[in-house]
């Protein structure tokens, strides 16, 4: 199958009440699990790469990797920017056939952040593009700061109304107590806060930060909206930690691929619990 918008994608979730998993790739062997596990579980899929991916591969690399992958799959694959900052990231993400654009610009004041979006939005629309942006801030594990000071950088449901119908954008990442990276503890969500974004604001929620989240937590997120659920740090883990294996157990090991095979089958195994914890198994 060709690659295909996010949109849609989503907006089936929305309606079916599951979530469509969107994974971080960085080289071919993730590319291929991503798209292995959701060939196996007949659910559609999103494949994101961020920026570091992207100077890390080569843009040319993620999307020709990616469509190829797709093009030999039954089941639908998005190519999403994680994370883009820039409206020229965005563009170029466009120029390599990316299906769908992230434009994060929760880090600027609101009026900037939805006039970045628009900007977007107007120049990836027509040409079938979806868009995902970022109202609240989400952290990193690393930030050192206070619950309270996390609390103020939560999404604010009256501001999420507000830009939801300035933009019209397909996609909202919100803050509601996830943060990128290892957890040093139990993140707790802040799902009275997710309700009342629910309430007020109608397009497929995604979260972000989902790794180390536990099951319920997520299960929990999803049946209050979240349509999209976005996991990087649960495939590194697998993935090093299989290749590792291999590394300690066989040190004279030379073989690139008898550390990559087994790290990119365990990073299928992952994604196939995570797509069967979304509920988007047997979706495609
Ligand atoms: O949102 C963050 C993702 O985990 C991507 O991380 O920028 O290190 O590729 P990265
Ligand atoms: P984790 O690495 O915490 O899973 O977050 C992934 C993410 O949100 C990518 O945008
Ligand atoms: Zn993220």
């Amino acid at each position: 199958m060709s690659l295909v918008s996010m949109a849609q994608l989503l907006l089936d979730a929305q309606q079916g009440q599951y979530a469509v998993g969107a994974f971080n790739c960085n080289n071919m062997e993730i590319v291929q699990a991503i798209v292995s596990a959701a060939e196996a579980e007949k659910s559609p899929v999103i494949v994101q790469a961020s920026q570091g991916a992207i100077k890390y591969a080569g843009i040319e690399y993620i999307a020709a990797m990616t469509r190829l992958a797709a093009e030999q799959a039954s089941v639908p694959v998005a190519l999403h920017l994680d994370h883009g900052t820039s409206f020229a990231q965005v563009m170029s993400c466009v120029r390599n056939s990316f299906t769908s654009v992230m434009i994060d610009g929760s880090k600027l004041p609101l009026e900037e952040n939805i006039a970045l979006t628009n900007k977007v939005i107007e120049a990836v629309r027509p040409l079938g593009i979806s868009v995902e942006a970022e109202l609240g801030k989400i952290g990193g594990t690393e930030d050192d700061i206070t619950v309270s000071e996390k609390e103020a950088l939560f999404t604010d449901p009256a501001e999420a109304e507000r830009f939801v119908s300035e933009t019209k954008v397909d996609a909202l990442a919100i803050a509601i107590g996830t943060a990128h990276g290892q957890y040093k503890g139990v993140p707790e969500l802040d799902f009275q806060r997710l309700t009342e974004i629910r309430k007020r604001v109608n397009v497929p929620i995604v979260l972000h930060g989902s790794s180390g989240v536990p099951n319920e937590a997520i299960q929990e997120a999803i049946s209050l909206g979240v349509c999209k659920v976005n996991i990087d740090t649960n495939i590194r883990e697998a993935f090093v930690a299989a290749a590792r294996k291999v590394m300690v157990d066989h040190p004279q090991e030379i073989d690139p691929r008898k550390m990559l095979g087994p790290a990119r089958e365990a990073t299928v195994a992952i994604i196939r619990e995570k797509i069967r914890l979304f509920g988007s198994s047997g979706k495609a």
